[in-house]
């Protein structure tokens, strides 16, 4: 419910709702061929490598036929390792389990093959105790998303934006193959891969989980990766799933979990060419996407994927003649209105056939069989979910064995496949500048190595890497890997290169060359999104990478960056201040194959080149999705398919840097906190006094932060509102603020003029009985409040809202007759309160517009600042 907060603290509104043609261009599933661009005007039906077979549909019905409907309706019920034992399986026959990110057996980070293999046998054999006629084997799933990513010691390929890069189905499904066998190592059968995105803006966090934005691509790669992964589903091979359906690339502003506007057309022919590639290689589930989709053509809204009928049984099931499940992303169907995280009927009516319940499947197999017993969810809708999962089940051939006994099992070798990831990393390295042919260094040159990314494993490995955020780890989390440094220490003799962070100090005269390794640090999903009002200029997130390209263009020595992200980014600045520029992505464990490529094998192995060309476009403005004409012409720096090579002969002039755009000026929306505080505002807790010292809330999403530790005065956790750990709980245990700021004041008063408004998500735990001011602050002795006590008492406990404050409001006449200065707000939201009072925050921003029409209520009427 959107509640708008008029200046006197009152609710004034509530509520806001939340083809034969494709036969014939279907290619052989076993061509590593990129094909053409399609156009179909419906979603065409696929020819699936996997004939049908009538013995396996008889073995189906007859188990499905055999089933009562508690053991139908735990085999739809997908739980996560840490809220469910072994023991808990057979009582709710239990049909799969996940472990998602960061998770392992006995939360141990460095759990070791056995204890993997140990795990999956027990699940497994707790799913042989059922008393059910015949056993069905439970199926243990994973997020294997580049390598077998939550395991200790286990390789780890470039993730999927590298892979783009390198325009290789045939390495695909030879990274495909490796993956499965190591998941496999482990006892784990499933892997939550390949992401099949074609990822349309580098704001979006996950854009380094996609291929390109290239439909075609992505269709060959998915057919590739497919088959590698599920093979001829013996005891090396997985079941694969091609997720999010669909859209999950398309949607405005990169925004993850949010809206694709585009049409039919680009929906299907775009966003739909991976699933076109996985279908045909016969891949046996599909995730549905978080993303909800309008289709701008016809003006229908299909709300969020797993709840769309049309799609997930229309589009997918029936047209295309997908013949595998379809499985609910993480807690998914609590996002659907009227729905919760344990209740959905909605969405296994509209054809999601296993439900991603990580800890709430007790009391989702209670509400589930009701609503069957009830008719809200047909009996024959039940058996057509059950019988897809039979049938993968089946066809994977996970019964009658346990988990160890099957071929490869616990055979720690496969975990390393570290050859071919050091040849995927060197196949995904896009050379995009090399000015008097710099590059390739000589063996034996002395070399300056700095950057933050240089010596980092983490870095180099990302978000979904040992944990979910990919943070929290440091080199002897990854035991088999080299950092690029190392790597560059073996081509180059180890006392030629000499190793600074930061530069400081060294006098660069002594070296022949410096490489420069930088880039962005892990994230994962929404963590990774930047904000629609901020640039993609990389300097504004991480402007050490800058000081440190400043400090070594002062030695006139050439300088050659390895640049590390998960996405395209603006770095004409940073292009300026060097002579080569790789992009490497997010390369993994294998760090050598960088120094492989930049000595071209002069040290031995090789002769190595530059092959891989961008698979996305690179921005050459900060804003290239803000529009405008003068943005159009220099949008792109660097189009698809470019690419330099040795010698390269080519070069690249110094580019204009548009010192002047630090925000991108069209965005209706300034993100304040968006699960992270998003930059340049940190969040902060405080005591009551606004001249007291305040304590940077940081961004670890674990931590339980009492501040200050001797006698707290706030408690705050990192909770969920909206979608997983977006949120922060804050408890006020004395008086004390709770609030965004930013190092550089920012002027509101054009989005005043706009009738912008504060808007933030809260859920109340404890109420207050004092005031709950909620402030802005514009430096010294310039903070302005309206007092939301009255608004939020009537909030029920526990239910979220939406509140939604016009910004004309903060305007205040002080006593100085002075009005309140948004010019340069440095504070543009803070919470003063005192005990009793607890509640959750997210998603603060200011929106322009959303106030319309109501500047002109009584703010003055207000209590006093
Ligand atoms: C969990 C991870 C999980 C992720 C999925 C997080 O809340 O901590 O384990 O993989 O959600 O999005
Ligand atoms: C992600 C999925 C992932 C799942 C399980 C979700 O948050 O969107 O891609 O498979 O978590 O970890």
């Amino acid at each position: 419910m959107l509640a708008t907060v008029d200046c006197a603290g009152a609710v004034l509104a509530a509520d806001v709702a939340a083809a034969k043609d494709a036969q014939a261009s279907v290619a052989s599933s076993s061509s590593h061929r990129i094909p053409a661009p399609t156009h179909y005007t419906d979603w065409p039906a696929v020819e699936s490598r996997l004939a049908t077979d009538p013995a396996l549909e008889a073995r189906v019905r007859k188990i499905v036929a055999s089933m009562s409907l508690a053991q139908k309706i735990g085999q739809m019920t997908q739980a996560e390792i840490k809220s469910i034992t072994p023991a808990e399986v057979p009582k709710f026959y239990v049909g799969s389990v996940l472990n998602g990110g960061g998770s392992w057996p006995d939360g141990n980070k460095h759990a070791g093959i056995a204890e993997w293999l140990a795990l999956s046998d027990r699940y497994y054999d707790a799913s042989m105790a059922t008393d059910a006629a015949i056993k069905l084997p439970i199926i243990w799933g994973i997020d294997a998303v580049h390598g077998d990513n939550n395991v200790f010691g286990a390789t780890l390929f470039p993730h999927n934006i590298g892979l783009g890069a390198a325009h290789d189905p045939a390495l695909i499904e030879e990274i495909g193959a490796a993956t499965a066998r190591a998941v496999r190592a482990t006892g784990v059968e499933w892997v939550f891969a390949p992401t099949l995105a074609v990822a349309q803006n580098a704001r979006w966090g996950r854009t380094y989980e996609s291929f390109s934005t290239d439909g075609p691509l992505v269709r060959a790669y998915a057919r590739a990766y497919v088959a590698g992964l599920q093979g001829d589903f013996g005891d090396h091979h997985v079941m694969a799933t091609a997720k999010h359906f669909i859209g999950d690339g398309a949607t405005q502003n990169g925004t993850d979990q949010g809206n694709a506007m585009v049409s039919l057309h680009d929906m299907i022919n775009v966003h739909g060419s991976g699933y076109f590639g996985a279908l045909e290689a016969g891949v046996q589930s599909v995730m549905a996407s978080y993303s909800s989709w309008d289709d701008v053509g016809t003006g229908t809204n299909y709300g969020k994927m797993s709840g769309a009928r049309a799609l997930l049984t229309g589009a997918l099931k029936d047209k295309m003649g997908f013949d595998g499940f379809v499985v609910s992303d993480w807690n998914a169907i609590g996002q659907l209105p009227g729905c919760t995280n344990a209740s959905c009927p909605q969405a296994i009516n509209a054809g999601i056939d296993m439900v991603m319940v990580p800890d709430d499947w007790k009391a989702f197999i209670a509400n589930t069989t009701r609503q069957v017993e009830h008719g809200e969810i047909p009996m024959a809708r039940i058996d057509d979910a059950v019988s897809r999962i039979v049938r993968a089940k089946l066809r994977m051939g996970l019964f009658g064995t346990r988990p160890s006994q099957r071929a490869g099992a616990g055979d720690a070798g496969s975990l390393q496949s570290r050859e071919l990831a050091r040849r995927a990393v060197r196949e995904s390295l896009v050379l995009l500048k090399n000015n008097r042919d710099v590059l390739p260094l000589k063996p034996g040159s002395k070399i300056l190595v700095v950057g933050k990314n240089a010596d980092s494993l983490p870095n180099q490995a990302g978000g979904w890497s040992s944990t979910w955020q990919g943070t929290g780890n440091s080199n002897a989390d990854f035991p088999n890997g080299d950092t690029i440094l190392a790597g560059l220490r073996h081509a180059d003799g180890a006392a030629n290169v000499t190793y600074s962070e930061t530069a400081q100090g060294v006098d660069l005269k002594s070296f022949d060359a410096i490489v420069a390794v930088i880039g962005e640090t892990p994230y994962a999903e929404t963590m990774g999104d930047i904000m629609p009002s901020a640039t993609l200029r990389h300097s504004d997130r991480y402007p050490e990478d800058l000081a440190v390209l400043q400090t070594v263009a002062k030695g006139n020595k050439p300088v050659v960056v390895v640049f590390m992200a998960g996405r395209p980014l603006y770095v004409n600045n940073l292009l300026n201040l060097s002579d080569a520029f790789v992009a490497a992505w997010l390369p993994g464990t294998e760090g050598a194959g960088v120094a492989d490529v930049l000595f071209a094998g002069h040290s031995g192995e090789g002769p190595y080149n530059f092959s891989g060309t961008l698979a996305m476009p690179w921005p050459g403005v900060p804003c290239p999705d803000a529009g405008g004409s003068s943005a159009k012409a220099t949008r792109w720096l660097f189009a698809p398919g470019y690419g330099l090579r040795y010698p390269s002969k080519h070069e690249v002039a110094t580019l204009p840097t548009d010192p002047a755009v630090d925000a991108c000026a069209d965005a209706s929306v300034l993100s304040v906190f968006h699960t992270l505080a998003v930059p340049p505002f940190s969040l902060y807790l405080a005591d009551a006094n606004p001249q007291h010292p305040a304590h940077d809330i940081g961004a670890d999403l674990n931590a339980v932060i009492e501040w200050p530790s001797s006698h707290p005065v706030l408690r705050l956790r990192t909770v969920q509102v909206n979608t997983q750990q977006d949120a922060k709980s804050v408890t006020w245990l004395g008086a004390g603020r709770f609030f965004a700021r930013s190092p550089q004041p920012r002027n509101l008063m054009q989005l005043v003029s706009t009738h912008a408004a504060l808007q933030f998500d809260v859920v109340i735990a404890t109420p207050a009985k004092g005031p709950v001011k909620v402030y802005m602050g514009c430096g010294q002795h310039c903070t302005t409040s309206v007092d939301l006590a009255h608004t939020f008492a009537t909030y029920a406990n526990g239910a979220r809202h939406t509140v939604s404050i016009p910004l004309a409001c903060f305007i205040k006449t002080g006593a100085d007759n002075r009005r309140t200065d948004l010019s340069h707000v440095d504070v543009p939201f803070g919470v003063l309160a005192s005990p009793p009072f607890s509640a959750a925050f997210a998603d603060v921003k200011i929106v322009a517009g959303t106030a319309a029409g109501r500047a002109d209520l009584p703010c003055a009427s207000l209590g006093a600042p």
